[in-house]
């Protein structure tokens, strides 16, 4: 295993809101090649199992459920209050399934990445799976980009296809797209602490070049940084 001197990791905060296999794939990764110093996993429901995943990672948890009486500004100023202690340099969204207000983007510009179940720019917002498939799409996956004001709009960073296969529900083609996610997104992230990718001027640069459209990989293909 690769062991990196703790000033050399890059401090994250991760966000969730339920099952959190994203956010264990990250924690499997980053045990397997540390390059991330996870400072809290913080929850908006507090009934996450990804909770309990963080907690077996020794990693402080947070849940930051909404009130009925809360506003969107108003959460996220609270949401920020948690986070900016941690001084993080890199916000991870995996499954947390809030909208963020424009000035909580701004104010971590640059340092929040997502991970959406479609190939964007198709499919934005929920139940990706079930409207591919009543499209009658023949290949789905997933992406990982910048957040930006514009939900699910960010510029993207790679994406992954995924087969649509014959007899598919939107449970056994979510499962897939998630086995694929499970790769992509550990691969980004790293590629991102390790400097390899950042956003700037509005757009993803990858090893110091301007990235003209995102990385597409192939249902097997690895992300090579
Ligand atoms: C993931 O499939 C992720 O792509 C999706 O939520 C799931 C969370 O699963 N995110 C979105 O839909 C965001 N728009 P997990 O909690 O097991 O990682």
């Amino acid at each position: 295993m690769h062991v990196a001197a703790a000033d050399s990791l890059l401090p994250a905060v991760v966000l969730i809101s339920g099952e959190g296999s994203n956010l264990q794939a990250i924690l499997d990764a980053n045990l397997r090649e540390p390059v991330l110093d996870l400072r809290a996993v913080i929850s908006s429901r507090v009934n996450a199992h990804g909770l309990a995943r963080a907690r077996a990672a020794g990693i402080p948890v947070h849940a930051l459920p909404a009130t009925p009486d809360m506003t969107r500004t108003q959460y996220d100023a609270e949401l920020a209050a948690l986070i900016v202690p941690l001084q993080p340099a890199l916000l991870i969204l995996a499954g947390f399934m809030r909208i963020l207000s424009a000035e909580f983007v701004a104010q971590f510009h640059g340092r929040l990445l997502n991970i959406h179940p479609s190939l964007l720019p198709k499919y934005p917002g929920l139940d990706t799976h079930r409207r591919a498939l009543n499209a009658g799409e023949t290949e789905h996956g997933c992406s990982v980009h910048f957040v930006t004001a514009a939900v699910d709009g960010g510029p993207v960073i790679a994406q992954a296809r995924v087969p649509v296969l014959p007899g598919d529900s939107p449970q056994k083609l979510g499962a897939r797209v998630q086995t694929r996610e499970h790769r992509l997104y550990p691969q980004i992230v790293n590629a991102f602490a390790r400097g390899r990718v950042k956003l700037e001027n509005d757009r993803v640069w990858w090893n110091g070049q301007p990235l003209l459209k995102p990385r597409v990989l192939a249902w097997n293909e690895d992300l090579i940084t």
